[in-house]
């Protein structure tokens, strides 16, 4: 696909339990029948409750977990079967930055340490070119080179995101997967960090997945958004729409349950129970908690509608929404 930096179709995942005395081995379809498209340059933000399988979509992308099904096209290459010497010219073009930078970090390393690392193993640069290179990407998160010498410890949450975002950025990704990259942060914190991205993403022309439970977060920060339920997506689109006009029930909800969030932008919720992954409702998942369910929704998947311009949802009653 052209201006694809990745492309996957027909994404799946299950997870199998542990084998019980009696009856099958219990499965959890965390990804499920998944197709996305990012662009290069372009942020993509996933939104959904805890355990929608928002990070087991990130692993699978990345080709960190084995998939149960679907296809994996990185710059035009099919990477679903690479096995793991095939991926590693590749694992340096897409990175992953997570959310708890503490336990990302080796507390032995300095910041300059941490950064180098990378480029020492790769053989990129070593003596004083690395040492430049270094102060270089520091500088560009933000650090200046009075933080060069402190140890993870010595550093506030913020700063050691940005270090893991220099570290990131070492080996001049393409890609930046983000999952939740502020919600262990401040607000304030949070608001840095997404300018020091912001910024980094016009400058580098990088593409993000951006995973993240606050959808102000996702408005601010991405183009388009697809929002999960159960492993599925049931609305994709600019953010602009999806988030401004949702048409999914689902990502009403969400939109209705963005006034309770706590100030670190916790998991939003829709009203009534999220349902047992193990054991899905038939037909929409969603129909146990949805206003507007009828008997059919009980009864089949809904297929995907598209409403216009790559706007997609998943309902059966998208005209009585
Ligand atoms: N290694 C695993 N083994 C078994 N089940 C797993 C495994 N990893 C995830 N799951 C299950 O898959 C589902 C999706 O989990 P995932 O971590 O992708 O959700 P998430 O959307 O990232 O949630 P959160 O917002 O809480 O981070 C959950 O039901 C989870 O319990
Ligand atoms: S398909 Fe039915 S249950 Fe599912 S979201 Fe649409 S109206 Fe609600
Ligand atoms: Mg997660």
């Amino acid at each position: 696909m052209t201006g694809a930096l990745l492309h996957a179709e027909g994404l799946a995942k299950i997870f199998e339990g542990r084998r019980r005395l009696f009856g099958p081995v219990p499965q959890v379809h965390a990804v499920a029948d998944v197709t996305i498209t990012l662009d290069r340059g372009a942020a993509l933000g996933v939104v959904g409750e805890s355990g929608c399988g928002k990070s087991t979509l990130a692993r699978l992308l990345l080709r960190l977990i084995p998939l149960s099904a679907g296809q994996i096209i990185f710059d035009g290459q099919d990477i679903t079967g690479l096995n793991e010497n095939a991926m590693r010219p590749l694992r340096r073009r897409m990175q992953l930055i997570h959310q708890n930078p503490s336990a990302a970090l080796d507390p032995r390393l300095t910041a300059e340490a941490a950064v180098a690392e990378p480029l020492r193993v790769q053989r990129i640069a070593s003596g004083r070119v690395l040492r430049d290179r270094v102060a270089a990407l520091l500088a560009e998160v933000g650090l200046p080179p009075a933080f060069l010498h402190r140890f993870p410890h010595e550093l506030s949450g913020g700063q050691k995101q940005r270090v893991c975002i220099a570290r990131a950025l070492a080996l001049e990704p393409d890609l930046l997967v983000l999952d939740e990259p502020t919600s262990a942060l401040d607000v304030s914190v949070q608001a840095q960090i997404l300018e020091v991205l912001e910024a980094l993403r016009k400058r580098r022309g990088l593409a993000y997945l951006f995973i993240s439970h606050n959808l102000a977060v996702v408005r601010q920060s991405c183009d388009r958004v697809a929002v999960m339920y159960l492993g599925r997506i049931v609305e994709e689109g600019t953010a602009a729409e999806v988030l401004g006009q949702p048409r999914h029930p689902y990502t009403r909800a969400l939109l209705a349950s963005v006034p309770r969030l706590d100030a670190r932008g916790a998991a939003p919720a829709a009203p009534g129970e999220p349902p047992n992954p193990a054991a899905p409702p038939p037909g929409c998942a969603f129909h146990p908690r949805c206003p507007l369910a009828i008997d059919a929704c009980r009864e089949a998947l809904p297929p995907t509608t598209d409403l216009g311009d790559g706007h997609l949802v998943r309902c059966l009653r998208i005209g009585f929404s």
